[in-house]
């Protein structure tokens, strides 16, 4: 069963239909790449899944709810996770912290109680072991006490990870995760993405314009051109179609034959 569809998913701004019809759905255990060119809709078909923006018309459904009413924290509860660069984090506070607190977030918020000293007292030992075994995961752990402020680029951005980790989603959406970083950077932050995917319980949406990324992880591509949705396949098939080859990546196959 799909755990999150899409249904003639349309937003307009003015006369621009960014987002054109897309009915497409998603199957947990599988890392989905959206491709695409500069413009093609990308980030804003992300935006309306997560609630960041409204749609014009059409439906977004997870686990056969539907969440299109829904504010984006309302759909991040529901299980819709989003990497969001260096906003959620607090720069004064260490690694572990940090981690803590998102743990505390989201174990509040799923019991729908508010801040209560009896809890946070309680809970705290349960909290601490939950993110320390999610700084494990992103290899933070000998970090954990430094504070985020303090820390390169690269260290922030697997803090990112952690804090999404935290959130225990069912959906990852990442939108260019490794863009501007650096070398030295960005495998680290694809290899997150690598191990979250041995997780056949969650589903992974990447936004990525690295082919050779794409190429790695997808187990499926999704084309979007001027906001529709034009080819969605096995990787390999996806990138030799046509559609791909010409309108991606910039190749025309006429003149290539001529
Ligand atoms: N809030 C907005 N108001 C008006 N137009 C918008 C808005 N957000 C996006 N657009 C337009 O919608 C289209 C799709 O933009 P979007 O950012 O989704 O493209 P993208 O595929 O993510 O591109 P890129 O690969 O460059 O990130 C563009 O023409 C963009 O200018
Ligand atoms: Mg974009």
């Amino acid at each position: 069963m799909s755990v999150l569809a899409t249904r003639d998913l349309t937003v307009r701004f003015g006369g621009h239909v960014a987002v054109n019809g897309v009915t497409c759905s998603f199957e947990p255990g599988t890392l989905t790449a959206i491709v695409g060119p500069n413009g093609a809709g990308k980030t804003t078909y992300f935006n309306l899944i997560s609630g960041q923006l409204r749609a014009s018309s059409g439906s977004v459904t997870l686990g056969g709810r539907d969440l299109s009413g829904d504010s984006a924290s309302q759909r991040t509860r529901a299980g819709l996770g989003r990497a969001f660069q260096l906003t959620n984090l607090f720069p004064r506070l260490s690694v572990l912290e940090n981690v803590r607190l998102a743990v505390q977030a989201t174990r509040d918020g799923r019991h729908r109680r508010g801040l209560n000293l009896w809890s946070i007292w309680s809970d705290h030992a349960a909290l601490t072991q939950r993110a320390d075994e999610i700084l494990d995961a992103v290899a933070m752990k000998a970090k954990e006490h430094e504070l985020v402020a303090s820390l390169p680029h690269g260290d922030q951005r697997k803090l990112e990870v952690a804090l999404l980790m935290a959130l225990e989603p069912q959906v990852y959406m990442f939108d260019e995760p490794t863009a501007g970083m650096n070398h030295a950077e960005a495998p680290v932050i694809l290899d997150l993405i690598r191990r979250l995917k041995a997780d056949k319980t969650k589903t992974i949406l990447l936004v990525e314009h690295k082919m050779d990324v794409v190429r790695e992880l997808a187990d499926r591509i999704i084309v979007l051109h001027n906001g529709a949705l034009v080819a969605d396949g096995e990787p390999a098939e996806v990138i030799a179609s046509p559609v791909v080859q010409e309108a991606y990546l910039g190749v025309s196959t006429q003149k290539e034959a001529a």
